[in-house]
């Protein structure tokens, strides 16, 4: 196994901002799975699936992951909440280092992702039955391809990853 450390969990969990301490504290490269895919696109998420459909923007999750696996080593990555869900993606993410689920209670998702407009999947009719709905499909998935689970409800990111460092020695 890779020495990567790769951040999961739900929309709002915090991966970006967790994930940006935690590559500053241990010296790493911090790579985001949603700006690299944005980057080759040339377009932020909401305009891939608008433009391209989920089916494209997760082909390209897939092929992401893929050339990580080939080219990258000791880095923090952060990787889009629904990532996980596909079995070929958790097969890569267990290879690919140490992956760390960021775990949030519906609570502080909602307080979150109130008015948010970036996630596609969200923008529907009733958010909130959709965070609910997706949560209990995900957690279970999110759990079973963790190596190490943090709640982080009312935690600052640099309370999350002082835990995660103590943890590890
Ligand atoms: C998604 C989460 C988003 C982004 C896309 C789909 C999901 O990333 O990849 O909108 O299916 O949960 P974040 O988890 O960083 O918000």
């Amino acid at each position: 196994m890779k020495d990567n450390i790769i951040l999961i969990g739900f929309m709002g969990a915090g991966k970006t901002s967790i994930g940006e301490h935690y590559a500053n504290q241990l010296k790493k490269v911090l790579l985001d799975t949603d700006h690299l895919i944005e980057t080759a696109a040339g377009m932020p998420v909401s305009q891939i699936f608008e433009t391209r459909g989920e089916a494209a923007f997760r082909a390209a999750e897939t092929g992401v992951l893929k050339r990580l696996l080939e080219d990258t080593d000791d880095a923090v990555i952060s990787v889009g909440g629904g990532l996980p869900l596909r079995e070929e993606n958790r097969m890569i993410l267990s290879q690919l280092g140490t992956v760390v689920f960021l775990r949030v209670t519906r609570e502080t998702v909602l307080e979150r992702l109130k008015g948010d407009t970036t996630r596609p999947l969200l923008q529907g009719d009733d958010p909130d039955k959709k965070i609910d709905e997706l949560l209990a499909h995900r957690n279970p998935i999110y759990e079973a391809v963790a190596h190490r689970i943090v709640d982080v409800d009312d935690k600052t990111p640099a309370e999350i990853v002082a835990e995660l460092e103590k943890r590890q020695r």
